[in-house]
């Protein structure tokens, strides 16, 4: 087994040149997705999202993109688990897609805001009968004395929503993270890597920088 420090990939493809860049983020990130999905990641929509506690602690976890579009990138949570106690209490996160199979990667800023409930129920309706279901089921983040507490929720959820009308819990829905910031990071040869920065200014134009790797 190689010892880790010596595993390294050398990133051999095209760069990311200035002219190549889109002026919206949201439109460089639609290539990229598009880019990701045929190059057939798994999961090319699963995205880090980083909060930060009443005490400063980050916290992280996956979640899957669910729609994006100029307003922000949308997922969707138990709204009383402890990634949304913390947006609540800051609502400032970061997301980031680790695309490390085309050597890219994207991380964003910005501000989470709960979409309205027409958004979550539309969203809530198309999942399938079972992910409706496991949203009343769970008490995110809370602990549990086994998974059988799990089990016996489910078959009494099924009871009673046998006919398969799941009404949407008040506890659960979509965040939009609004950006304020996007980097879109390509790998390139001898760790000469490209690192585009967009920061939005005030009067909603974006600002791009290149950043050194
Ligand atoms: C691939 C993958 C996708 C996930 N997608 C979601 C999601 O869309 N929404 C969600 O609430 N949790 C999702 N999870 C579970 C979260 O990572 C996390 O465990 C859960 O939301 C509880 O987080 P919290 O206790 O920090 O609030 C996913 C996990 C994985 C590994």
């Amino acid at each position: 087994m190689p010892d880790i420090g010596q595993l390294r990939e050398e990133y051999i493809n095209d760069g990311l040149s200035r002219e190549q860049l889109n002026a919206s983020p949201i439109e460089q990130f639609r290539a990229w997705f598009s880019q990701a999905q045929k190059a057939e990641l798994p999961e090319p929509n699963a995205m880090t999202l980083a909060t930060v506690d009443s005490e400063g602690q980050p916290w992280q976890r996956i979640v899957l993109l669910k729609a994006y579009d100029e307003k922000g990138f949308v997922f969707y949570t138990n709204y009383e688990s402890s990634k949304s106690k913390e947006i609540e209490g800051n609502s400032q996160v970061s997301l980031h897609f680790p695309w490390i199979a085309l050597s890219r990667q994207v991380a964003i800023t910005g501000k989470a805001e709960k979409v309205s409930t027409t958004e979550s129920l539309r969203y809530f309706v198309s999942r399938p009968f079972g992910s409706r279901l496991g949203a009343w089921v769970s008490q995110q983040s809370k602990v549990i004395s086994s998974r059988n507490v799990l089990e016996m929720k489910l078959q009494e959820l099924k009871a009673k929503f046998k006919d398969g009308e799941v009404p949407l819990p008040s506890f659960w829905g979509g965040y939009r993270v609004d950006p304020e910031t996007m980097e879109f990071w390509q790998g390139g040869a001898n760790r000469l890597h490209d690192r585009f920065l967009y920061k939005k200014q005030i009067d909603g134009d974006w600002e791009i920088a290149r950043l050194s790797p």
